[in-house]
C-alpha cells in the first residue's frame, strides 16, 4: 500500500474504536488529541525569532523540518534525507546535522557510493547486493572527513506503543547472553529497547531525542534549545533560538509534547494483506520461518494486557552480532550489535509490485533493495539461518517471502 495513502487511512483507522488490533489503548487515540499530536509530527518548525512564536526554534543545526520528512507517512524513511549518521565527535557531537539555519554553515555534507557484492544461492541464482561506502565530508577548517560512524535510516513507527508495554522481563526471559543454548544466537538487552542500536529506553526520551538532535527543538527531557551544538561550536551557541516566553523556556511546552507522544504510541499497524488467511504459500512460508530459526529472532507471542491487541512483531527487542558487514565503525561494543527489527507491517511495502522502489529500503542502512536481498545480508548469529535460506528450493523462497509480504 502506498505509505501516503496509508497515513490518510491510518488517521481514519484511529477514529475507529473499534478496531482492536488497531487501537490496543482503548480511546486514548481516538479524537482531537491524536490529531493535535499528527499535526505536531507534520508541522515544519522554522527559525526563530519569526512571526508564529509557536512554530520557531528549528535548530541552529538540524537534518529536517519536520519529523514527517524522515518518517514518510509515519513509515520508513528516504535515502538521502532519513538517513541520519551517529558520531561520538568532541567537536560535532552525537550526530551530523546536515542543514543549518540561514546564516550558518552545516556540519557536513554526506556521499554515498555504491558498490556490488554477489551472493549465490544453492540452486546458482545470483543476487546482487549494494554494499554501501559512505563519506561524511565536514565543512569546517581543520576537520577533514568523518571515519567513525553509524548511519541509521529512520525506521517505520508503527505498533510503538505495543513494543513499549512489553514488560522488560519478558526480554530479559528471551535474551541468551551467553549462549547457554547453544544455539549460536546470543541476544542481549540493550539499554533500552528503541532505534537500531535498542539505546533508548521509551517512547518519552525517544521523542525528546528526536525534537533535540533531528530538528534542533528543545523539550522538558532535552531542555537545551541548541539542540546537538557543542561548546566548540561558539558560532552555533551565538544563534538565535525559541526557547519560549511562555512555556518554561522550552521550544515546545509540556502540552504540545505530550499530543506528540500520544500521537506516537497510537500509530495503528497496516492492516496485514487481505489474501493471506487460507493462502497456502504464505502458511508454508510460515513454516519455513520457524524451521530455518528466523522465528529465533524475529520472535513473536508477548503478553499485553489488552487480548485483542497484536502481539506479534516478529521481533525479540534484542541486540545480536550481525556480522563484520553490517558493523558500523564507530569501533565501540555495540558496532556489531543491531536491535532485531520488528517485522509487523512488511505488508505495506510489497516486493513484487515495485511500484514505489524507494520504498523498498530494508536494514538499518536502507542497503537492501528487497526482502531476499535483506537475508542475504545476515551473518553473526544469523549466519546458520542464513545459509539455511540460501539452500531453499525457489518454491520455498517465495513461500518464504509471501509469508513475509503478508505480516
Ligand atoms: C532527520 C531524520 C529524522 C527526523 C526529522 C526524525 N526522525 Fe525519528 N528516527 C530517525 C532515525 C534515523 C531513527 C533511528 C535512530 C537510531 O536508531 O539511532 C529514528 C527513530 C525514531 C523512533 C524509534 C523507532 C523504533 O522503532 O525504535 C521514534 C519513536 C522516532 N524516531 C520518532 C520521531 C519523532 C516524534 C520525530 C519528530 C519530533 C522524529 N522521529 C524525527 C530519523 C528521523
Ligand atoms: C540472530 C538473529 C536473527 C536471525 C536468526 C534472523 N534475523 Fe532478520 N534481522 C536481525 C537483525 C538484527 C536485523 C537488522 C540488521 C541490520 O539492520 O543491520 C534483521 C533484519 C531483517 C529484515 C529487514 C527488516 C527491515 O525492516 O529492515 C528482514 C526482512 C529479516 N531480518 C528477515 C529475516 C528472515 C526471513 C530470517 C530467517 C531466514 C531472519 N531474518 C533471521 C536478526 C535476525
Amino acid at each position: 500500500m502506498n505509505l501516503r495513502l496509508l497515513f490518510v487511512f491510518s488517521s481514519l483507522l484511529a477514529c475507529n474504536i473499534s478496531n482492536a488490533q488497531s487501537n490496543p489503548f482503548g480511546v486514548s487515540n481516538a479524537g482531537l488529541d491524536y490529531l493535535t499530536g499528527q499535526a505536531l509530527f507534520e508541522k515544519n518548525w522554522v527559525s526563530a525569532p519569526s512571526s508564529t512564536q509557536a512554530s520557531d526554534g528549528l535548530g541552529p543545526l538540524y537534518n529536517a523540518r519536520s519529523c514527517v520528512q524522515c518518517h514518510m507517512g509515519a513509515g520508513k524513511g528516504r535515502l538521502p534525507i532519513a538517513l541520519n549518521f551517529r558520531i561520538d565527535s568532541d567537536y560535532f557531537g552525537s550526530q551530523i546535522q546536515t542543514r543549518a539555519v540561514s546564516g550558518l554553515p552545516a556540519e557536513a555534507e554526506s556521499e554515498i557510493a555504491y558498490s556490488n557484492r554477489i551472493e549465490t544461492l544453492a540452486d546458482n541464482t545470483e543476487v546482487i547486493l549494494h554494499e554501501p561506502l559512505y563519506k561524511i565530508i565536514t565543512m569546517e577548517d581543520g576537520q577533514g572527513e568523518l571515519i567513525k560512524k553509524s548511519p541509521r535510516l529512520a525506521p517505520a513507527l508503527f505498533g510503538l506503543g505495543l513494543l513499549d508495554a512489553i514488560p522488560l522481563q519478558e526480554l530479559l526471559n528471551k535474551a541468551d547472553p551467553d549462549d547457554h543454548d547453544n544455539d549460536g544466537i546470543s541476544g542481549i538487552v540493550g539499554t533500552g529497547r528503541f532505534g537500531w542500536k535498542a539505546d533508548v529506553a521509551n517512547l518519552e526520551e525517544q521523542t525528546g531525542l528526536a525534537l533535540s538532535v533531528d530538528i534542533g527543538i528543545s523539550s522538558e527531557l532535552f531542555p537545551n534549545p541548541f539542540g546537538d551544538c557543542t561548546e566548540q561550536q561558539d558560532y552555533c551557541l551565538l544563534s538565535p533560538h525559541g526557547a519560549s516566553r511562555e512555556d518554561q523556556n522550552l521550544e515546545i511546552g509540556h502540552v504540545a509534547f505530550a499530543s506528540l507522544l500520544n500521537f506516537i504510541r497510537n500509530i495503528p499497524l497496516p492492516v496485514g494483506s487481505e489474501d493471506s488467511a487460507g493462502n497456502n504459500s504464505v502458511g508454508a512460508g510460515e513454516a519455513l520461518f520457524e524451521n530455518i530459526g528466523c522465528i529465533s529472532c524475529h520472535s513473536n507471542s508477548y503478553s499485553t494486557n489488552d487480548s485483542q491487541a497484536n502481539n506479534n512483531p516478529y521481533s525479540d527487542l534484542l541486540l545480536h552480532d550481525m556480522g563484520e558487514a553490517l558493523a558500523d565503525s564507530l569501533d565501540n561494543e555495540l558496532s556489531y550489535e543491531w536491535r532485531t527489527p520488528p517485522l509487523w507491517g512488511l505488508s505495506a511495502y510489497i516486493d513484487s509490485q515495485r511500484s514505489n522502489e524507494q520504498e523498498q529500503l530494508y536494514l538499518h542502512d536502507g542497503r537492501a533493495r528487497s526482502l531476499v536481498e535483506a537475508i542475504l545480508w545476515h551473518d553473526g548469529e544469523a549466519r546458520g539461518s542464513k545459509q539455511a535460506f540460501k539452500a531453499l528450493s525457489m518454491q520455498d523462497r517465495a513461500d518464504l517471502i509471501n509469508f513475509l509480504q503478508s505480516i
